[in-house]
């Protein structure tokens, strides 16, 4: 057999996600797209904002340009503007070294975790998570642990306390949170904080690709001030709008210890993943256009008009804050077999099983708001079902 044996058990265990959004593609092509009500895939279907686009294209166009090879970390002069723009909105003193630019979050997850886990170190994530993050600490010899969230879908502080043992190395945190969509209030990081201290060898690793989606006026507190041994990953996926473009980076924060190892390992990680360098032109369209985002008022208008039809239902979900996730109740146990009669109505959706979380599954509201209509009579139709 070619493919390892890990790669063939993950293949018939791995993502729920990917899962539907093959089914989804079948059944577009059998039914016809307008018939599908696809919620699979978090994939921002919003244009890149005009800005942005001009910039692409006249950097593209322009013979100061370079399309080789740069320093792995990436450009200087993008890590100092990415540096200046971290240090305002986290309220910390960053330098543009404290800036690894990266392939989306998910190349900065993997380079961070290749940076810090000794074969058998632990990670600790928090049920409901985003999938890979299982993936990815096992890519790095890592052990993947998951604890259940405390009340309200937040972080339970004594859950994780119980949770640290002497090998574990990070703490993966994510707020807005997918699938939930879920933003940590401040008490979370300075319980973070206090419990870190009795362990000064864990780093929280907080993944923040949904920190500019956020709704009515939501704050999201500043990791890297309060918990200063953390470090944030992101990207320009979710709200820029860019998500095939691979970009995104890694800011260090203040108190990470032996940050100029750290760092190293972090740029020698990006090169020899064989991501070798963010790719160079978004790179500079990131350093032009940190400061531009999509209208997330496109994502409240879809969130709030979701929201009606599960209160028209009496379905249970936790009211999302931010991203574009809403976690819903399945009204039967078996959140498998709910995705499976939604299916007869052509509705895609992911079940909580995919997120380590059973009985909720998450609907992905990035998709025009005439498909979200569109679905309430089926969604109406497989409930009624369920419940007779
Ligand atoms: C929580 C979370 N982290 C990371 C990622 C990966 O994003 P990127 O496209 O930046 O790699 C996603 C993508 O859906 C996500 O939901």
């Amino acid at each position: 057999m070619i493919v390892s044996q890990q790669m063939l058990e993950y293949s018939k265990t791995s993502s729920w996600i990917r899962k539907m959004f093959e089914e989804g593609a079948r059944l577009k092509a059998q039914y016809g797209k307008e018939n599908v009500f696809d919620f699979s895939l978090g994939n921002p279907d919003l244009v890149p904002p005009r800005h942005v686009i001009d910039t692409m294209v006249s950097l593209a166009l322009s013979k100061a340009t370079p399309h080789g090879y740069m320093p792995n970390a990436g450009y200087p002069h993008v890590r100092q503007k990415i540096s200046e723009y971290v240090s305002k909105i986290y309220e910390v003193v960053l330098k543009p070294e404290d800036i690894v630019m990266s392939c989306g979050a998910g190349g900065g997850m993997n380079v961070v975790l290749k940076s810090i886990l000794n074969p058998e170190d632990e990670v600790i994530a928090i049920a409901p998570y985003f999938v890979e993050y299982r993936f990815y600490c096992e890519n790095h010899g890592g052990k993947f642990v998951s604890i259940e969230c405390g009340k309200d879908f937040l972080p339970d502080l004594d859950k994780i306390r119980q949770a640290i043992t002497e090998k574990t190395k990070a703490i993966i945190i994510n707020s807005p949170n997918n699938p939930t969509g879920r933003v940590y209030p401040e008490n979370i990081f300075f319980g973070l904080r206090d419990l870190l201290a009795e362990h000064p060898d864990v780093l929280v690793i907080a993944d923040e690709p949904y920190r500019r989606l956020v709704y009515d006026d939501v704050k999201i507190p500043s990791v890297l001030k309060i918990v200063p041994r953390s470090v944030v990953v992101t990207s320009a996926s979710k709200d820029l709008s860019l998500a095939g473009e691979r970009i995104g980076y890694i800011a260090a924060g203040p108190g990470v210890s032996e940050k100029e190892k750290f760092i190293d390992a972090l740029i020698l990680a990006t090169r020899i993943l064989g991501f070798v360098n963010a790719p160079s032109l978004m790179q500079k369209v990131l350093g032009e256009c940190i400061e531009s985002g999509i209208d997330v008022n496109i994502y409240k208008r879809r969130r709030d008009a979701f929201r009606s039809i599960l209160d028209d239902i009496g379905l249970f979900y936790v009211p999302p804050e931010g991203a574009f996730y809403l976690f819903v109740k399945s009204p039967i146990e078996d959140d498998v077999e709910f995705c499976k009669v939604l299916l007869n109505e052509k509705i895609l959706a992911v079940p909580g099983i995919g997120f380590g979380y059973k009985g909720y599954v998450r609907f992905a509201y990035c998709v025009d708001e005439t498909v979200i209509q569109g679905a309430a009579p089926g969604l109406k139709r497989a409930v009624a079902l369920l419940k007779a």
